[in-house]
């Protein structure tokens, strides 16, 4: 399906068939397009069984089916804001019974929902599956991997973006793993970490964090895999080569950092194969493969530790810097490999010609159709500013006809201000990919103050979507001054939330 860079005019949003779409809001309120409307599934610090609560600053979502009424639901839980969560801020000396407390509420949820007569989806409070996976879960390495002397790494944080599996299994991705716990350069370097939680969880090693983390959500065991490489993993979606093998892609989301691919060795494990990474400029897929490059060689002394510094391999071999790569979606009928862009900027040099204020949706489009062939073309899908009224794309789904859904991440500081002021709160946006509206942005859903909308995720039944709200109310600067009341409302401090979304207005999208 070819879907150029279109570009149109967010008044054409206004047009007399498509009134279903919202003008952006700065309100502190989740906004629907009508014919939508939404329950509050789980909330933060809600219990999911008689020791553990459901984590902060929900993040993607995806669904393991029971029965055609029952799913197990997984929840990324990315990272904290101290002020909510265990009550430290700048002013007051920090103990490790506070960062005890942040640990505990990253990493992910178990849940199961059902469905109801009604329709609408339910948390089951006693299920036997009901569980929390946090920063202090002991994770092994898989494939027997050491890494930094050890077997295993403990917890898991910074999961972000993620994927299922063909085999039924969940991936979360570590993404800004040295916000948390610092890093440790090849070189030997080491920087500290903005949150400071190595200072009180020393063993927590740099390197047993930035790896896709693979769980099985009916049993809870999980393991980390090096053969992905390690970096701010946004997100790790699969697709199936033509000979059967399986293909990962993610991208490192950070400033000039790239896009990756995996293939494995089989179709039912990322346990082994070849990790590649994007040279777009030539449209190739370069092989990390310690065996194939004389420069890795050099450079490095086994494949893991490629692996464990997969930046410094990708660029020595010359690799494609790209604008902060986020999510990626594959098109249910093309199979073109669809990649948030989104923003490249420096915020301590506004002025600077260079900065990507916006970002876009990249495609990649793997020659011959084959998501194991190493050479592909590229194309935009989708430029972010003004005319298209969408900014900084984060998160990607397709529904069942193929159009994309594409929620926004500006930044909290630079919400609702230049060059972010016309776009106001992040928002949910339709985007039929076919037909006359083809390319266009249509906002459906408008995010409480500071918020992100994020981990859309349909249902089966393509009925219900379910999308978690993160970090309501993170320009916070005390109690006292809270910035959003989402969702109790006035008087209660602002709750990260899984919400589901139905209504009439879906099945017309989709029809
Ligand atoms: Fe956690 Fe790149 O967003
Ligand atoms: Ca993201
Ligand atoms: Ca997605
Ligand atoms: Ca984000």
């Amino acid at each position: 399906m070819a879907f150029g860079p279109t570009i149109l005019a967010m008044s054409s949003c206004q047009s007399k068939n498509k009134s279903f779409a919202i003008i952006p809001s700065d309100k502190d309120d989740l906004i629907l397009s009508e014919g939508l409307h939404y329950d509050v599934l789980l909330k933060w610090g809600d219990k999911i069984n008689s020791h553990e609560a459901f984590g902060y600053n929900n993040d993607y979502t995806a669904l393991t089916y029971l029965s055609k009424d029952r799913a197990l639901l997984w929840v990324n839980h990315e990272y904290v804001h101290p002020l909510f969560v265990s009550g430290y801020t700048r002013e007051t000396k920090r103990t490790k019974e506070q960062v005890t407390t942040e640990l505990t509420a990253c990493g992910g949820s178990i849940v199961e929902i059902k469905k109801n007569l009604n329709g609408t989806w339910s948390f089951v409070s006693d299920s036997k599956y009901n569980r929390r996976l946090t920063g202090l879960t002991k994770i092994p390495f898989a494939a027997d991997k050491v890494v930094a002397n050890k077997k295993f790494g403990i917890g898991t944080f910074g999961n972000c973006a993620g994927g299922v599996t063909p085999w039924g299994t969940i991936l979360t991705c570590e993404e800004n793993y040295d916000s948390f716990i610092g890093e440790l350069s090849h070189e030997g370097e080491k920087s500290e970490s903005r949150y400071g939680w190595e200072k009180y969880y020393p063993d927590h090693h740099p390197h047993h964090y930035g790896w896709v983390v693979e769980v099985n959500p009916r049993t809870g065991e999980a393991k980390k895999h090096t053969s992905i490489g390690r970096y701010a993993h946004e997100c790790c979606t699969l697709a199936k080569a033509q000979d059967g093998r399986v293909v990962a892609y993610s991208g490192d989301d950070r400033k000039n950092e790239f896009i990756y691919k995996f293939v494995s060795n089989t179709k039912d494990s990322l346990d082994d194969g070849e990790l590649f990474v994007a040279d777009i400029t030539n449209g190739k897929w370069l092989s990390l493969d310690i065996n194939k490059s004389e420069v890795l060689k050099k450079n490095f002394k086994s494949q893991l530790e490629i692996q464990i510094h997969c930046r410094k391999a990708a660029r020595l071999i010359g690799a494609t810097p790209c604008d902060r790569p986020e999510d990626i979606e594959i098109h249910p009928s093309t199979g073109d490999v669809y990649i948030a862009l989104t923003n490249n900027y420096s915020s301590r040099d506004l002025k600077n010609p260079k900065n990507n204020f916006f970002g876009k949706i990249l495609k990649i489009i793997p020659d011959n159709g084959d998501h194991g062939s190493l050479s592909f073309k590229t194309a935009d899908s989708l430029i972010g500013g003004e005319e298209s009224g969408v900014a900084c794309p984060d998160n990607l789904a397709f529904d069942k006809k193929g159009n994309l859904w594409v929620t926004t991440d500006m930044s909290g500081s630079m919400m609702n201000k230049v060059p972010y002021k016309k776009f106001k709160n992040n928002g949910l946006f339709y985007i039929p990919l076919a037909g006359k509206d083809a390319g266009k942005a249509f906002q459906v859903a408008s995010a409480p103050k500071d918020a992100e909308l994020t981990g859309i995720t349909f249902s089966e039944d393509y009925k219900t979507l379910f999308m978690s709200v993160q970090h309501p109310g993170e320009k916070s600067r005390s109690l006292d001054a809270l910035t959003s009341h989402w969702p109790e409302g006035k008087g209660n401090v602002p709750k990260p939330s899984v919400v589901q979304i139905q209504g009439e207005l879906l099945d017309k999208l989709m029809s």
